[in-house]
Order: C-alpha cells, then sequence, then structure tokens
C-alpha cells in the first residue's frame, strides 16, 4: 500500500477529527472536560489496541527470550521507597514572582542549557513566558509526580500508598518469580504493557502528557559489560520500529541525554523523539538502568534477586536496558504521521493513512443501495470477514460519503456490494491510498483482501 504524504496538520485539526471521528473525547466533558485526562472512542479503542498488539508481537511474541508480566497497579509502598521514587520522581516547580503562574523549571526555556553549564542561578535571566518578567522567581521546589492514596478503610500514615508511575517496578520486584518459573538465561527479557499514574504539573497538547496513561515496557537483563552494546541495539530498534510501521523517518531522530541530565538510575538513556505540531518531543526512552533497581530491592526487601550465572558459576546482578513508551503518544504520532489532506472533486479528501496492522478498521463492507439483495448479501460478507478481521457495514448516506468516513478513520480497504453482484458473483474492492478499484469475484475476496493489508 501506498504510504507516502505530504502534509502536516495543526493539533487542533487533529483535536477536532479525533472526536468527530471517534478516536479520543475529552474525559468528563459534560462537566467541562478534566486537565490532561482523555478518553478513547469506539475508533479510538481499535487504534489502541492494534497498537499494544503490535507492540507485544514484536517485542515479545517474536522473541523467544522475552516473556510478558503483568503487575498491579497498587504495590507495597516500600516498592517506591526502595526504587528512589519517593526521593526523587519529581520535577522543579518555580512560580513567576509577578503574575503568579506556575511552570516547571526544565520546561523554561534556556534553563537546562544552563544547569548543564553549571549556571549557579539558572533562572537570572529567564523571562516568564506569561508576563515576561525577566528572571523574578522563586526557587525551584521538588514536586513528587506520584498519586498518594490509602489502602483500607483508615486513612493514617500506615495506609499510605502511591499509583505507580512506572510498570517497571513491577518487574523488578518480581524477577526472581519470573527467573524461576520461565528457566531464561541471559540476556533475557520481561515485557509489561500497563496503566500508570502521574501527577504531571503542566496540562495541555491533547494527549502527549496525560495525567493517567498506559505504558508499554521491556527490562532487558544482560550480563555487566554487555550493557553498551545491547543500549545501542535497543536504542537503534526504536527508531526502526516506528518507520516499520509507516512513520516518516524526516519526524524521527535520537536525543542522547547530557549526563548532567539523566535519571537516578541512569548511566546513559537516548530519547526518540518525533517532530510534533509544538516542536520536537519525548516518544521513547530507551535507558541502561544498570543494576540500580535490582540492588535496590535486594537491599530494601533482604531477598535475593541476583542471577547464577552457569558459565561462570557465579550469582551477579544482572545489568537492565529498558525501552520505555507510552501507549498515548505512540498513539498520538501514529495519527498525526496518518493524517493527510488532497484536493479532490468535492474539495479536500482528509485521509488517514494508517499501515494496515494499525488501521482501526480493516475493510468496511458497502452495499451501493439498501436494497435487498445488496443490503443483505454486504451483511453476510461483514460477518464473513469479521471472523478474522475488524470489519464493518455501513448503509447510510451516499457511496461517496460513505468512503469519505472510511478514509477519515483510515480503513485501507472498502468492499462495494453492487447491481451487478448478484450476476457476476463479484464486488469492487476500492484501496484508500490509490483509489483504485478491482473487481473480485466472490471465492476470491477474502484471499484477495489478505493479501491487500499483507496480513
Ligand atoms: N520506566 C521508565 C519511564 O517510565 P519515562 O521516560 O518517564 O520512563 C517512558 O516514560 C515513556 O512513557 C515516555 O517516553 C513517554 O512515551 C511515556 N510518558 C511518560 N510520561 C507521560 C505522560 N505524562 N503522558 C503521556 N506519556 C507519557
Amino acid at each position: 500500500m501506498q504510504t507516502e504524504k505530504m502534509t502536516r496538520v495543526s493539533m487542533d485539526t487533529i483535536v477536532s477529527l479525533a472526536k468527530r471521528r471517534g478516536f479520543v473525547y475529552p474525559s468528563s466533558e459534560i462537566y467541562g472536560g478534566y486537565a490532561s485526562f482523555w478518553d478513547y472512542g469506539p475508533v479510538g479503542v481499535e487504534l489502541k489496541r492494534n497498537i499494544k498488539e503490535a507492540w507485544w508481537h514484536d517485542i515479545v511474541r517474536r522473541r523467544p527470550e522475552v516473556v510478558g508480566l503483568e503487575t498491579s497497579q497498587i504495590m507495597h509502598p516500600r516498592v517506591w521507597q526502595s526504587s528512589g521514587h519517593l526521593q526523587n520522581f519529581t520535577d522543579p516547580l518555580v512560580d513567576c514572582l509577578n503574575c503568579k503562574q506556575r511552570f516547571r523549571a526544565d520546561h523554561l526555556s534556556g534553563y537546562e542549557e544552563k544547569v548543564i553549564a553549571g549556571d549557579p542561578a539558572p533562572l537570572a535571566e529567564i523571562s516568564c513566558p506569561n508576563c515576561g518578567e525577566r528572571g523574578k522567581w522563586t526557587e525551584p521546589r521538588a514536586f513528587n509526580l506520584m498519586f498518594k492514596t490509602f489502602v483500607g478503610p483508615v486513612e493514617d500514615a500506615a495506609a499510605v500508598t502511591y499509583l505507580r508511575p512506572e510498570t517497571a517496578q513491577g518487574m523488578f520486584v518480581q524477577f526472581a518469580n519470573v527467573l524461576g518459573s520461565s528457566r531464561q538465561k541471559l540476556p533475557f527479557g520481561i515485557a509489561q504493557v500497563g496503566r500508570v499514574f502521574r501527577n504531571e504539573i503542566t496540562a495541555g497538547n491533547f494527549i502527549f502528557r496525560l495525567r493517567e496513561l498506559e505504558q508499554m515496557e521491556l527490562e532487558y537483563f544482560v550480563r555487566p559489560g554487555d550493557d553498551d552494546a545491547w543500549y545501542a541495539y535497543w536504542r537503534d530498534y526504536t527508531m526502526e520500529w516506528f518507520t516499520g510501521l509507516g512513520v516518516d523517518p524526516e519526524n524521527l531522530r535520537l536525543r542522547p541525554h547530557d549526563p548532567a541530565t539523566l535519571s537516578h538510575y541512569s548511566k546513559g538513556t537516548t530519547d526518540l523523539e518525533y517532530l510534533f505540531p509544538f516542536g520536537w518531543g519525548e516518544l521513547w526512552g530507551v535507558a541502561n538502568r544498570t543494576d540500580f533497581d535490582l540492588k535496590a530491592h535486594s537491599t530494601g526487601s533482604g531477598k535475593d534477586l541476583t542471577y547464577f550465572d552457569e558459565e561462570t558459576k557465579e550469582h551477579i546482578t544482572p545489568y537492565v536496558i529498558e525501552p520505555a513508551l507510552g501507549v498515548d503518544r505512540a498513539f498520538l504520532v501514529f495519527l498525526l504521521n496518518a493524517y493527510d489532506e488532497e484536493p479532490d472533486k468535492d474539495g479536500t479528501r482528509v485521509v488517514l493513512r494508517f499501515h494496515p496492522r494499525l488501521a482501526p478498521v480493516k475493510v468496511a463492507v458497502l452495499p451501493l443501495s439498501k436494497k435487498e439483495p445488496l443490503a443483505t448479501t454486504a451483511r453476510e460478507l461483514r460477518d464473513m470477514l469479521s471472523a478474522s478481521m475488524n470489519a464493518e457495514y455501513d448503509e447510510t448516506g451516499s457511496i461517496g460519503k460513505r468512503y469519505r468516513r472510511q478514509d477519515e478513520i483510515g480503513t485501507p480497504l472498502c468492499v462495494t456490494v453492487d447491481f451487478q453482484t448478484a450476476e457476476d458473483n463479484a464486488v469492487t474492492i476500492r484501496d484508500r491510498d490509490t483509489m483504485e478499484q478491482d473487481r473480485v469475484s466472490l471465492p476470491d475476496l477474502e484471499a484477495t483482501i489478505r493479501s491487500k493489508l499483507g496480513l
């Protein structure tokens, strides 16, 4: 299928298309919405599932040395003590002394560069993005991003715990159990897809920065000494995965972090970044977490979290390379990348050129008219196809309007049942990208669709 496209789209256009076509709605909208929370509509949940499926397939099922895991979203509070999150999972918060607006210091233009350069007063020359006042700031305060909650009926200090801000810790605290039951040898990985929560200070940019989100994380355990090579492998893989699913490489780049800005657990981090409508932003972070986490949990729990190396007959603490990707951010990238507009006889055709693996609906079956036997034949074809792919039936509106709707949700193929179908036992398949139409006999329909979609 053709995937080239020319359009760069604004965030407003994407937000409005997402709502109109049922990809993403503002959370609690009838109450005025809720900042940094969004809901996925009927088409959006299909796209989101396909993204998670593609990741799970490529990272877990295709690799014999990677196994899956699903841990609870609320864990023992000591997990967050040992992991360092209680102390270090913070953002620097500053208030403008003039207009009282609150910002993340590291989001103010020029701040990070000054910190990296060792400037003792990095805020002195920085102007407030809201009122323009220069250098009038409170001292940065560390703000912890974890949502606090209570477990059980008594709301006292002993009952406090946190909603997990990353899935990663589940993999570390279950390391020994997974090793025991899966008999993996180094290098091996544990993968998890799940919901996480972060009390982000700055809201906005649609689903780019959420307070409730999903992550797809891999913890890839390796021998110390092999870590640099595996770090490079997974760093490069992030780029391959997105381009393999049709994302324009021009809009992707790998950005290594400056050592002065690394997270508390990291020896090295590189972000795969995407050129969003508001500028370059992190999409997929790859970190060399060394043996920090396993050692921290071993010390915190008093349990042995080592690996017995059959070759050297020694107990070692593996290093871990972590590619961590946000499902929602990947969703936004695939949506932005897919968006295209082109002139057509009615004005402008809007089309989402999703890779067939990701397209929410794979095929739409459309009777040219609601009259019989066209409608029944079309319904029967949809039922037959839906056994193996997401297939939709639509009979409302003119055929042109129905094609447009399918283009706008990125359906790669439309099958049209027309008045000739009863005579020649054939239907027309229309390609979303080329708009070419092929006549296909009904016995060949499913195989032809599968081959066109590359399934
Ligand atoms: N375990 C490591 C970790 O959580 P991270 O860079 O904080 O690393 C990984 O998060 C990925 O999760 C990011 O690259 C991004 O795709 C996604 N992510 C993080 N915070 C997010 C937020 N507030 N909203 C949406 N996605 C977010």
